[in-house]
């Protein structure tokens, strides 16, 4: 795929007043979020949690693109069309997630860097035959006493540098994506300098890589208070300092930011969101790429019955479209009462 192909896919991600839907749970995070409405993590009950999430209607009024975990890319919805089919019929378009995980670096306690390197070529080949149009790796940041090393945001830049790479080289578009967790008692001016350094790092990592800047979205979290934190930062704050921290570190080259929701409630993240647009304009399209803020509410209402589908989507097209007016700062708190 050429350069301007993966533009293309890029500006069709970050179109405005839309977003990325991630449904991409691993198979632990999926049973950690079926105990919470305490049905079993089986490949039935996935299958049918996602299929409910994938054929709401209308949903590709907001939602762009859809980040699939490899079993979903290799399954089908319930009326028998494999998953990346049944998005790309609708205008919405697959992604799957290529990381293998976290893992603990040895000698830095508490720190990990992401695996999944290994055979990324090949993978990138498949996953691209089985429709996936872009891809996301997550590479992991927590703040803590002494934390983040130097190490540790390093070694999760050069991953993301190589996957990117690989990605760009297989003809898929990279979602790049260095999280720094909302985790611990941390106050929002040290989430700001951790996120600045992570983005720094990263940012060097993929000039040294010859990443294409164009053919990237980068996925970060927002800067926010420690979820420990007794001082909580609100929505101004923490939409100017995230706006201020991406401006010093993002390129304008970058066509999209899509952030992830990191725990915050779906109401907030949306509220976040919107903050930040009324901001603009700005360089880069101010996106979403959610996944328990676009989901909880949905899962909450479906509770793994069938009879609870049609409410369960109701609430999960009223998430998404709140996030899409969010897109353009045209969000607000009455919006909701409408859903
Ligand atoms: P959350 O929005 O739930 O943080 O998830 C986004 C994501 O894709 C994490 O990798």
């Amino acid at each position: 795929m050429s350069k301007q192909e993966l533009e293309t896919v890029t500006q069709a991600m970050v179109a405005k007043g839309k977003g990325i839907l991630a449904a991409d749970e691993s198979a632990g995070t999926i049973k950690r979020r079926f105990d919470s409405i305490k049905i079993e993590s089986n490949e039935k009950n996935r299958q049918a949690y996602r299929d409910m999430l994938l054929t709401t209607k209308s949903i590709e009024e907001a939602i762009s693109g859809v980040i699939l975990f490899d079993e979903t890319i290799r399954t089908t919805a319930l009326d028998g069309t494999p998953f990346p089919q049944m998005l790309a019929k609708k205008g919405v378009l697959p992604g799957i997630k290529v990381d293998k995980g976290p893992v603990e670096i040895p000698g830095f306690p508490g720190e990990t860097v992401t695996e999944g390197l290994d055979g990324l070529r090949a993978r990138v080949k498949e996953y691209k035959e089985l429709g996936a149009k872009f891809a996301k790796w997550r590479a992991v940041i927590t703040i803590g006493d002494g934390t983040p090393t130097y190490t540790c945001l390093e070694a999760n830049a050069h991953a993301l540098a190589r996957y990117a790479a690989l990605c760009q080289e297989g003809g898929i578009v990279p979602i790049v994506e260095p999280e720094v967790l909302l985790d611990g008692n941390h106050t929002v001016e040290r989430c700001h300098e951790v996120t600045e350094q992570a983005l720094k790092v990263t940012f060097t990592a993929l000039f040294l890589h010859r990443v294409h800047l164009e053919g990237m979205i980068l996925k970060p979290s927002m800067v926010v208070s420690g979820k420990g934190c007794p001082q909580q930062a609100g929505v101004e704050e923490v939409a100017e300092r995230t706006i201020r921290c991406l401006k010093r570190t993002v390129p304008g080259a970058v066509p999209g930011i899509a952030f992830l929701s990191g725990g915050q409630s779906a109401e907030r993240a949306t509220e976040h969101l919107n903050a930040m647009n009324c901001m603009g304009p700005h360089p880069w399209e101010v996106a979403f790429s959610y996944a328990r803020a676009l989901q909880d509410p949905a899962l909450k209402a479906w509770k793994g019955e069938a009879a609870n589908i049609a409410a369960a989507q109701k609430i999960f097209y009223h998430r998404a479209k709140m996030n899409s007016a969010a897109r353009t700062g045209k969000y607000t708190k009455q919006m909701e009462a409408a859903g």
